[in-house]
């Protein structure tokens, strides 16, 4: 396994739609599997593959509770309820945070690694973060549906 570069705001691929996983092959599985571990280092919930440069639709989310990391593989949202208003950020948005509308509840149809159907019922925070990752394979980034004037840049801590 290895920790991939996260790709930053400004980096246009960002804003590039990404496409279905025809195979899940090895060099998927290895892609996955570095993708929890790059992360995982961040201290990040969720990453999807375009944030490390691939353009295929997949997302990993760890709220780091029992349930371990989660692998999507064309995951795709079939059902949302309410709305929840939010605070947000994201890995290729360092230090940046906004407030932000997400469905209160979604439910999401995916094949996890090993190619099988699965599906979840998420709330609260699985749901927000599942929400945020599918919006990254379609080109869209939180800051385009922040809360007008709630963006705010926090100093990271030293180290
Ligand atoms: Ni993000």
């Amino acid at each position: 396994m290895a920790v991939r570069t996260i790709r930053e705001e400004g980096d246009e691929i960002l804003r590039k739609k990404s496409r279905e996983v025809e195979v899940i092959d090895e060099k998927i599985k290895e892609l996955i599997e570095d993708m929890i571990e790059t992360m995982h280092k961040a201290n990040g919930v969720g990453l999807s593959a375009v944030q490390v440069g691939i353009l295929k639709r997949i997302v990993v989310i760890d709220l780091y509770d029992e349930k371990g990391p989660i692998r999507l593989i064309n995951p795709v949202i079939t059902k949302t309820k309410g709305e929840q208003e939010v605070e947000e950020g994201c890995l290729s948005f360092p230090n940046q945070y906004g407030k932000i509308i997400r469905p209160a509840e979604v439910t999401v149809e995916a094949l996890n690694e090993n190619g099988e159907k699965i599906k979840i019922k998420a709330k609260g925070l699985l749901a927000q973060a599942i929400s945020h990752e599918l919006d990254h394979l379609e080109g869209i980034l939180f800051v385009d549906n922040i809360i007008p004037g709630t963006l705010q840049y926090v100093e990271p801590e030293e180290k």
